[in-house]
Formats: structure tokens, sequence, C-alpha cells
């Protein structure tokens, strides 16, 4: 498959949810995410993904070197999806009670998921958390996403170093 095929898909999947597997510490996890960014930066093909602090997920991949991001083909996969992207690690088997099942990366430690069919594999390059400061009056944004919660994003930048299908 042509990168760019695989971005295309990446970006009609994500508005349905895509998932985010991250492993740190022998400890695995996956999500839901429906926001992610593929462009350049420092020079290199990069990956951004956003998590916000209260997830799970957070808890392995604040301290992880990788993570990777398998695009499923929604229609095929929609129940797998829902339960990803609402039920925590912290309180489910999410692979026992879905299904799904996970397979070695080519070049990182985090794993990618069997059932889904384009895979983005991500080294950890830098982090920041959303500045509450320097969000915009655009839209709401702040009190659509933020107000009450204070349950920010930590965006995760990983170089892209492998994209294929399986
Ligand atoms: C379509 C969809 C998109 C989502 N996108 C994100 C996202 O980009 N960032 C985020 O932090 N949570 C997102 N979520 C919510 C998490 O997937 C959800 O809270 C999940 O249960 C967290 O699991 P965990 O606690 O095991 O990490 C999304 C959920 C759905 C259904």
């Amino acid at each position: 498959m042509e990168t760019k095929e695989a971005f295309d898909l990446l970006n009609k999947q994500l508005p349905k949810g895509v998932f985010l597997n991250v492993k740190n510490d022998n400890k695995v996890n996956t999500m839901v995410i429906g926001w992610a960014t593929v462009g350049r930066v420092w020079g290199k093909e990069i990956m951004t993904v956003m998590v916000r602090f209260s997830r799970n997920t957070y808890d392995l991949i604040k301290n992880a070197d990788s993570f990777t991001v398998s695009v499923p083909e929604y229609d095929t996969i929609k129940k797998e999806i829902a339960f990803m992207g609402t039920k925590s690690g912290r309180d489910f088997d999410k692979y026992k009670e879905t299904g799904l099942t996970l397979c070695d990366a080519k070049s990182v430690e985090s794993p990618i998921i069997n059932e889904a069919k384009v895979h983005y594999e991500c080294k950890i390059v830098y982090k920041q958390s959303m500045d509450p400061t320097g969000i915009i009056d655009y839209e709401n944004i702040e009190k659509r996403f933020y107000e009450g919660n204070n349950d920010y994003h930590m965006i995760f930048y990983g170089e892209i170093l492998n994209v294929y299908d399986k």
C-alpha cells in the first residue's frame, strides 16, 4: 500500500475512531483516538496523538518510547471501537472483552492490532501538554472540551518509522 493510501484511510477513519496502542514496563493498553495529525517537524515525518491525562493509556504513554496507531476498516469493527473507546483498561481486559488481538510491531516495542488494516509505528520524540492560556477563544473550544474538567490533552509527537498494511 502506498503511503498516500494509508494516509487517506487514516483520515477517513479518524472521525469514527482508530486504535492507539502503547506498551511500557510490560503493560499494554489500547484506546480509541479521533484526533491525530501527520506532517513534518525537525525534518522528520511526525504523527501527533492527543491523550487526556485521565486515560489509562496516559499512565503508560507518559514514560513510553513508542506508540502505534492501527487503522481499522470501520464497518467490520464497530463494536470493538465502541468498547475500546468508552471502557478503561483500568477496569477491563479490553482484549479479552473485544476479541481483538495484538501482534509485535516491526520497529517499536508497542504492538499493533491484528484485526486492523493499516499500521503506523512511531518513536516518541517530544511531548507537550496543552497550555490552557494558549487556547484561543474560537468556537468555544475551552468550554466544549475542557470546562470544569481540567482534563487537557498531552500531545505526543512520534517519528513515523514504519507505515504498512497487513
Ligand atoms: C471516536 C472516539 C474518539 C476518541 N478520541 C480520543 C482522543 O483523541 N483522545 C483521548 O484522550 N480520548 C479519546 N477518546 C476516548 C477514549 O478512547 C476513552 O476514554 C477510552 O475509554 C480510554 O481508555 P483507557 O482508559 O483504557 O486509556 C475517543 C473515543 C472515541 C469513541
